[in-house]
């Protein structure tokens, strides 16, 4: 798809189809305007026949209107003018740019980027489009005997501004576009079934999209490395399993060597049956996605390889599988992490957490300047916050705030949960310094405590992703979260250059 900025009156355009917003009831937007005078008044009157009203949702596609030289035109219902904010934006474009494809348009001109969306520029309006269009256009092939492949595959789309807005908007095209083609990466990884998608593969994938942007190194640690480094608690969950476990790490330098990096951390379990504590049969199959943290921080890398922002970055990636085996951890099994301390597993299905807490020791040796590590850790977290947030915990306010404002920014929000010392408690164990649960209560937060104690040394958040990560049920696929969230804090971090 190739997306590119115009700046041209609407009745002037010849594309295959332009794309022009109709708001609650029936009343067209400016450009929906200038092609009803341009037309002689013919939307007006297909409006007042009540084929459309505007409401959110609707799309109305019409065909060789006489006095416009485009090929159609498409109407998209933006509800009522005065709540256009972000979210009728966003549903508006992604109706939009399916309508579109499914048309038969080859190319498209989209001016509901023109409109004024409440507390938003235009720049950004172009950037949440860009992003958008990508996702509106993702599709999972690779495992299906016969690749669909469109006659009329949409191939150009112009993002319409004027020009007051246009250099900004060259950024948030930038943006938009490196999110949207991270979050479609994350989104093949998390597809993929298990066993295609093994740790192996997760490290392969890695060198592959990332090694050919300027500034990325990316090294793949194996069994034999992750021994030397005394990771017991991460090894232990892979010994079940007869795929070897990897180490994928990552460094982005857009700066000085010297400089500080940011670090982030994805679980990647490729697979969680559970181990010994092996989970129900139903939806099982849906634990393939328990690597949506790493494939997410691989997005976010790829995202930042496209833009090339001013600041280092690590990427850490435990990557292994859960399964039970005779080789397995058992429950009451006390292992040893590579901080020293020790660790009675209670419930082998609690795995994330102790993958995590070696790479969460693993980065200090990079002093990063913050360390965000991202998992589909708990099914409590969607118990407590359904499908939309992704669960927020720190030991340091000022980044938990700055996650929530580009949670905001980029309209994939997180919510914070307390991370109180009181928790701590049900993490005790009479054989171990610490269990790796902490009972049925707060399930989130215990987690999150257990984390903390490798943390001490840390300024670091942790984004829970277990309800966000992907959908279930009929259009069962992942979200591409949370590269939108940690692409947005990265750059938050470069000042003013990528603020629209
Ligand atoms: N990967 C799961 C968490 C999960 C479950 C995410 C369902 C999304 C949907 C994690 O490894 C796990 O099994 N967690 C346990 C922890 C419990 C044993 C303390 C859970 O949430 O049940
Ligand atoms: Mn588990
Ligand atoms: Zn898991």
């Amino acid at each position: 798809m190739n997306i590119t900025l115009k700046c041209a009156p609407v009745e002037q355009q010849s594309s295959h189809c332009l794309i022009v917003g109709v708001f609650e009831k029936r009343q067209p937007g400016p450009h929906a305007q200038a092609l009803d005078k341009a037309s002689g008044g013919v939307l007006q009157r297909i409006l007042k026949q009540g084929d459309m009203d505007g409401k959110p949702g609707q799309t109305l596609m019409l065909h060789q209107l006489s006095g416009i030289k485009a090929e159609r035109v498409l109407l998209v219902g933006c509800g009522k003018a005065s709540e256009f904010d972000e979210k009728q934006y966003s549903k508006a474009l992604s109706n939009a740019i399916t309508a579109v494809n499914d048309s038969g348009a080859r190319d498209a001109a989209c001016y509901l980027t023109d409109l004024e969306v409440k507390d938003r520029s235009k720049a950004w309006n172009v950037r949440r489009a860009a992003e958008l269009t990508h996702q509106a256009l993702y599709r999972y092939q690779q495992t299906f005997s016969k690749k669909e492949k469109p006659d009329y595959p949409l191939g150009k789309l112009q993002l319409c501004v004027d020009d007051k807005a246009l250099k900004s908007a060259r950024i948030g095209l930038k943006i938009g576009e490196a999110i949207g083609k991270g979050a479609s990466f994350t989104r093949e990884l998390g597809n993929l079934p298990g066993n295609v998608c093994t740790p192996t593969y997760l490290a392969n994938q890695a060198g592959k999209q990332l090694k050919g942007y300027d500034n990325m190194k990316v090294r793949v640690l194996n069994q034999k490395s992750i021994e030397e480094l005394k990771m017991g608690a991460f090894l232990s969950v892979a010994k079940g399993s007869r795929q070897p476990p990897k180490l994928i790490v990552i460094e982005y330098q857009g700066t000085q060597k010297e400089t500080r990096p940011y670090a982030l951390i994805g679980k990647g379990v490729t697979f969680d049956a559970g181990g010994i504590s092996i989970k129900p049969a139903s939806a099982m199959d849906e634990m393939k996605y328990d690597m949506g943290g790493a494939a997410g921080v691989l997005g976010t890398m790829q995202a930042i390889g496209e833009l090339q922002p001013p600041i280092n970055v690590v990427a850490i990636i435990p990557a292994c599988e859960n399964l039970p085996d005779g080789n397995a951890n058992k429950p009451g099994d006390v292992v040893t992490s590579m901080s020293g301390q020790t660790i009675e597993i209670l419930n082998t299905d609690a795995e994330g957490r102790l993958i995590l807490c070696d790479a969460l020791t693993y980065s200090e040796r990079f002093k990063p300047r913050s360390v965000i590590d991202t998992a589909t850790l708990t099914g409590a977290c969607i118990v407590a916050l359904g499908n939309h947030p992704c669960g927020l915990l720190s030991n340091d306010q000022p980044l938990a705030e700055a996650l929530l404002a580009a949670g905001q920014t980029s309209q994939d929000r997180a919510w914070q949960l307390p991370l109180w010392d009181e928790y701590q408690d049900q993490l005790k164990s009479n054989f171990a310094d610490m269990a790796n649960i902490g009972g049925r209560e707060a399930g989130t937060i215990t987690a999150a405590c257990f984390l903390s104690r490798f943390t001490k040394k840390l300024k670091w958040a942790h984004l829970d992703i277990a309800g966000t990560a992907w959908k279930s049920g009929a259009d069962k696929g992942s979200t591409g979260r949370p590269v939108p969230i940690l692409t947005q804090y990265l750059l938050d971090q470069c000042g003013k250059k990528y603020q629209l």
